[in-house]
């Protein structure tokens, strides 16, 4: 069996600067061993344990696709020590991963399903792994009406632009590209994204919402979900507690009688409605 403590070693063959402010970036790998890229299979809404050498380890939600099995991609914000030494890291550079872990996005369940994904800050990073799965050739047509609500502060905090221009040329799903505060180039929607998806106003009918993002926007969109009519057992939220082991054995993460490494992080908000508030 696999020894979930041991990271395995992978290369960085990419390193892209998403923000304006340099504060994000985001880091393709690759497996040195061909066996441990066999082993590590994950849906989208996992996470994995990202190793800086001396420096220890830190959880991060894949931002990459299953369906994209040439590389493993990570989006960093720039927090502390772990993501100070990760930025600091070049092409070529060597990290360990632990992964993959927690239960990641519901997909049996989703399919069938008209799905909404709302999101903002780094926290997006999930939701476009989970936008390019549901996309992906091979299972676009196992899922509904596709919407996508995406936000940022300010025009050149918004990630993967490359992606999102490509993107907004699709027919075959609706995205919503927002900021708080646009600038002279910015010719697209400003507002908050609970505002805006109040205006968007996506039908709950046959619908799961998925929601991820920085906590003050995850507060003021939920009771927009409710007005809309998702109930509490179709709406996803993904949670981002501080963590250790990532695999239920040290107790850091847990609200309640739940880890969110293990249990989640990705929950129902009718789950989360029985813990403590913790989160
Ligand atoms: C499941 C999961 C997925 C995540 N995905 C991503 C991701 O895709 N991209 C990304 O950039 N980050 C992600 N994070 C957050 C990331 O793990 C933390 O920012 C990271 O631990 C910071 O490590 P550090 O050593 O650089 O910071 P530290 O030096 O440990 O801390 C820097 C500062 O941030 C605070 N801090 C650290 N961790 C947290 C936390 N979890 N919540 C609130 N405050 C914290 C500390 O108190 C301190 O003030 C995720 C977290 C979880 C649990
Ligand atoms: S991080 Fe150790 S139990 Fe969750």
């Amino acid at each position: 069996m696999k020894n979930p403590y041991l990271p395995v070693p992978m290369r960085i063959e990419r390193v892209v600067v998403e923000t304006e402010d340099n504060n994000v970036k985001t880091f393709s790998l690759s497996f040195l061993n061909k066996e441990d890229e066999g082993s590590f299979t994950y849906t989208p809404g996992q996470f994995a344990e990202l190793s800086a050498l001396g420096k220890g380890e830190a959880p991060f939600g894949m931002a990459s696709s299953p369906t994209q099995p040439w590389c493993l991609e990570f989006t960093v914000n720039k927090a502390g020590v772990v993501t100070t030494a990760l930025h600091n890291m070049e092409v070529g550079g060597i990290l360990g991963v632990r992964g993959p872990l927690g239960n990641g996005y519901p997909i049996e369940a989703l399919k069938g399903r008209d799905i909404v994904m709302i999101g903002g800050g780094f926290g997006f990073s999930t939701l476009r792994a989970l936008t390019n799965f549901v996309l992906d050739d091979a299972n676009r047509r196992s899922f509904g009406d596709i919407t996508v609500i995406y936000g940022a502060r300010s025009p050149g905090l918004l990630l993967y632009k490359d992606e999102l221009e490509e993107w907004q040329k699709r027919t075959d799903f609706h995205l919503y590209l927002t900021v708080d505060v646009g600038d002279e180039e910015w010719t697209g929607r400003v507002g908050v994204v609970p505002k805006v998806t109040r205006e968007v106003g996506p039908s709950s009918e046959n619908a799961y919402v998925v929601i991820c993002g920085p906590p003050v926007m995850t507060k003021f969109t939920l009771p927009v979900i409710k007005e809309l009519g998702f109930p509490p057992d179709r709406t996803l939220l993904s949670l981002e507690m501080r963590m250790k082991c990532g695999v239920g054995m040290c107790g850091r993460c847990n609200i309640g009688s739940k880890y969110v490494c293990r249990d989640g992080p990705v929950f129902k908000l009718a789950e989360l409605n029985q813990l403590p508030q913790e989160y």
